[in-house]
């Protein structure tokens, strides 16, 4: 059997959507609702026989549908999935799910009413850097890991569309802040004690374009993220994707959305270095603990290989749609991201961190 779907918001993403839906034999996509009728438009010149709607209540009175992908911009989230609720469908939802915890609290009254399945976007748990990092974290591959660094930076000093509008949730925090700290609370399983967020506008007026967020958790793990679209560079790639794990036996390093990187050690554990000051003394640099390592010294080993595709989103879903699997991306994780967001706005806002849990 096939459920039938309309995507609601054909745009970057949305586009993409309809190809899944197509792609996946356990779904269709019969409708897509816009209000912009450019893109009702295109999506004609592709599939003549898509239906289309210019807005969200005729395209529930009217379509034949089991469920729904939501993919307009964040301040529609709410209205869309009460909608999609109350005509009795089940829902994706785009990420950021709501623009705040107490949006987010009305959502699932509804959808928990109606009786209807609902999950959120959150396909970058399934990003190849990501799961070669929570490998790493998983099987201890560095020992006890107290540090783990998550970056994104983008060269061209730009945001596009409506991303630079607060009123339609635009911003970094909700753009890719909900990505990078929700991979951490997936990886990291463990009370989270406290936030400290340094988020800013740098270039732009309305929105933030930079943030630092440090998450201290109970397991004496200590995350930090970064992001900024306004670090310029000239180097040749147009972004920079980085992770570093630091932990008691090694640490790790992955650059890119595709990693390259390796997990490093020393062949000689800190109490021999004690028995041999004349050796460490030979090494030049500012200080002898920052000199030049002796030869044999580093060592290095291959950075888990993880065979994870975005795709995997969608095959979890379905198979939990059928009752085979639990969704992965649940709501409450999805409220606790939120309320991390929350907590970095407030805590940028005080310059103080937050206790959180
Ligand atoms: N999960 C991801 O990796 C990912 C990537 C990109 C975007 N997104 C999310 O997808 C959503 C859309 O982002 P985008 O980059 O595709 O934006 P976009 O501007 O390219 O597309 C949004 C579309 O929604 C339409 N729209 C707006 N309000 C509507 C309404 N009430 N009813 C019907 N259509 C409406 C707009 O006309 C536009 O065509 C956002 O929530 C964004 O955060 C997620």
């Amino acid at each position: 059997m096939s459920f039938r779907y309309a995507v609601i918001g054909y745009g970057f993403i949305g586009r993409r959507h309809v190809q899944t839906l197509k792609d996946f034999e356990e779904s269709d996509c019969v409708a897509v609702c816009d209000i912009n009728p450019k893109r009702l438009e295109e999506i004609k010149e592709i599939y003549p026989d898509m239906e289309v709607y210019d807005n969200a209540d005729e395209l529930f009175a009217k379509a034949e549908i089991d469920g729904v992908i939501i993919a307009a911009n964040n301040n529609q989230h709410k209205e869309l999935v009460i909608k999609a609720a109350r005509a009795g469908k089940h829902i994706i939802c785009e990420k950021p799910a709501a623009m705040c915890v107490s949006e987010l609290d009305e959502m699932i009254a509804e959808t928990e009413k109606a009786g209807v399945t609902f999950t959120v976007h959150q396909q970058r748990r399934f990003d190849k850097d990501f799961r070669c990092v929570k490998e790493c974290y998983d099987k201890r591959l560095v020992g006890d890991i107290y540090t783990i660094q998550s970056s994104l930076y983008g060269y061209n000093g730009n945001m596009h569309d409506w991303h630079i509008y607060k009123e339609e949730g635009g911003g970094m925090l909700y753009d890719w802040g909900v990505h990078l700290i929700d991979q951490i609370l997936y990886m990291v399983d463990s009370r989270l004690v406290s936030v400290y967020a340094d988020v800013r506008n740098v270039i732009n007026q309305e929105v933030d374009d930079y943030f630092k967020i440090i998450l201290r958790f109970e397991n004496m793990v200590t995350a930090e993220i970064e992001l900024g679209t306004y670090f310029l560079s000239d180097r040749p790639e147009w972004f920079e994707r980085h992770w570093y794990v630091g932990g008691n036996k090694g640490s790790m390093y992955a650059d890119k959305f595709n990693p390259e990187g390796k997990i490093v050690r020393t062949t000689r554990l800190l109490e021999n270095v004690a028995e041999d000051q004349d050796k460490s003394a030979k090494s030049y640099g500012p200080t002898r603990s920052f000199g030049v390592p002796e030869p044999g010294l580093i060592v290095t080993e291959e950075i888990p290989k993880t065979e994870y595709e975005q795709a995997d989103y969608f095959k979890n879903y379905f198979k939990a749609l059928k009752g085979e699997e639990e969704f992965l991306v649940k709501i409450p994780e999805v409220r606790r991201v939120l309320a991390v967001m929350e907590a970095c706005r407030k805590s940028a806002e005080t310059m103080r961190s937050v206790d959180f849990e």
